[in-house]
């Protein structure tokens, strides 16, 4: 059987997907636990594109071992080179140069002729063959150009050095079978074709990313370009786990392998929604909150008595597990709480599990039932912790009906006590208005989202905010039983990151 090549784009085209915004931290992590699952290649950015960008394609590229890591560049001499100088410590680094190759990109936004797309083509190849052997040419908007000019282009390319050329449906607009006619036009019309791996890369403005992304495969293509949970431009890129999935649960059909350990799906795709924090809808096939629920009477009578009656995959070959399960009380020792961190995917140090733990005792004090989910949204909500520039001491909040409500916030930054007090329609807003006459910083709420994380009136509430300044958008988050205070702690949380970038920068 042969192995399709998967290739991640989570950490470019996925961060592409507008309120994204990770930092270089984050997107090591991030690489680490797509790394894990056994993809072939991360493309980790686009280095030329921004200091954030250069600096965490060259981090990620130090760091990871034992995967191909990629950084976009645009076929132009600069981007080439700074493409390489953040990947020039990658085990096994790529470069993917791109150039339109459709007949309104190359009018409208290139403003260049056919032959000076060959050109500039043919010598960014070069350039980047001087400094690595894997190079991938990416004709951005393949699906939507002249077929005959799109064949010449991709054998100029191999012949010039392309190991990898990729085809993408930049706009989310080819059909399964339109897809599989192309690639296999391509198959037939690119007479080196044999030296190259062809690559398909789907948008999803049609809800078609992944069928087509599968029918390129059938059709001959061997690299698929993929999200985790289908981030990405606009309405995002086919997605890791419905492409890897469809070929494991339909291993007869496709006769396609893969290297993913399918198990690892569910925690990488919850842990990317908490990173990016873009939520995951309920009916998302694989991985959202429905995907394994069956609410009809007979739909939950024939699961019982057989699983395969309505599932065609079990929750388990994701590493799902039993979400709402009760699992520890009060009186739980810290290897029981280990052991279950353990059955959950997360590979904790001995000092992080006492950490944990600790918290889980202050929680299990204040809420009867600990559920794995419970446990979870602790670990998660240390993943974004950064270095707190500014911290809360205290705060206190007057809230009454048909009234404003007054808050007092008291913060402490860099051995300062800072506090003040404003009135606003809600205790949230008062206290964000706190907090923004006590730092000065001109801040704009973009999105405030609570949601319970378990069920009950003790449940934790999970508060992500997003807060501009300046031309960026931060990301907050925090978890707690009250949900004013992690109201308060998120946007708190949101600012920290700002600290962090301007003492960066
Ligand atoms: O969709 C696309 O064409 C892309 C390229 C820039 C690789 O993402
Ligand atoms: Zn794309």
């Amino acid at each position: 059987m042969v192995t399709i090549r998967i290739f991640d784009t989570t950490l470019r085209d996925g961060e592409q997907t507008p309120g994204v915004n990770l930092n270089v931290r984050e997107k090591v992590e991030i690489a680490k636990e797509i790394a894990a699952i056994g993809v072939d290649a991360i493309e980790a950015g686009f280095p030329n594109s921004s200091q954030g960008d250069f600096s965490a394609v060259l981090a990620v590229a130090r760091e990871l071992k034992g995967v191909q890591v990629a950084g976009l560049c645009r076929a132009v001499t600069g981007d080439v080179q700074r493409a390489w100088e953040a990947l020039r410590f990658a085990e096994a680094p790529l470069i993917n140069i791109v150039i339109a190759s459709s007949e309104r990109h190359m009018m409208h936004k290139l403003r260049m002729t056919e032959h000076e797309v060959v050109e500039r083509a043919v010598s960014a190849i070069k350039i980047a063959k001087s400094y690595c052997h894997d190079v991938e040419f990416t004709a951005e908007d393949a699906s939507r150009s002249d077929k005959q000019f799109l064949c010449r282009l991709l054998q100029k390319a191999i012949a010039a050095g392309a190991t990898i050329v990729n085809i993408p449906d930049t706009v989310g607009y080819t059909t399964p079978q339109e897809y599989a006619a192309l690639v296999q036009y391509v198959l037939n019309n690119v007479s080196n074709i044999e030296k190259a791996c062809l690559s398909v890369h789907c948008h999803n403005d049609l809800g078609m990313a992944t069928a087509n992304t599968l029918s390129g495969l059938t059709a001959g293509a061997r690299q698929a370009e993929v999200t985790v949970n289908g981030l990405g431009e606009r309405a995002g890129n086919a997605s890791l786990e419905e492409v890897v999935m469809a070929l494991s649960t339909r291993r007869n059909y496709y006769n396609l392998e893969h290297k993913i350990n399918t198990h690892g799906i569910y925690k990488l795709s919850q842990l990317i929604s908490k990173y990016t924090g873009m939520e995951i809808a309920p009916g998302k096939p694989i991985v959202g909150d429905n995907a394994f629920r069956h609410q009809s009477g007979i739909h939950q009578h024939g699961v019982l008595t057989d699983r395969e009656t309505y599932e065609i995959m079990s929750a388990e070959s994701i590493g799902r597990y039993q979400v709402d399960s009760l699992v520890l009380g009060k009186l739980s020792g810290r290897h029981a709480f280990s052991e279950r961190l353990h059955d959950l995917g997360f590979h904790l140090s001995p000092e992080e599990v006492k950490a944990a733990f600790e918290q889980f005792k202050v929680l299990a004090d204040r809420k009867k039932d600990v559920t794995v989910r419970d446990i979870a949204a602790i670990l998660e909500g240390r993943l974004h912790d950064v270095k707190p520039v500014v911290e809360l001491a205290n705060y206190q909040i007057l809230s009454a009906n048909n009234m404003n409500s007054t808050a007092t916030v008291c913060l402490t930054r860099g051995g300062e006590t800072l506090q003040k007090a404003a009135i606003a329609g809600g205790p949230v807003d008062a206290a964000f208005k706190a907090i923004d006459e006590i730092l000065g910083l001109n801040l704009s709420l973009e999105s405030y989202v609570i949601k319970a994380v378990t069920e009950g009136a003790d449940a934790l509430g999970e508060v992500t905010v997003r807060v501009k300044y300046g031309d960026g958008v931060y990301l907050g988050k925090n978890v707690s039983t009250d949900i004013i205070k992690s109201s308060i702690m998120a946007y708190i949380n949101a600012i920290n990151r700002i600290y962090g970038e301007m003492l960066l920068n």
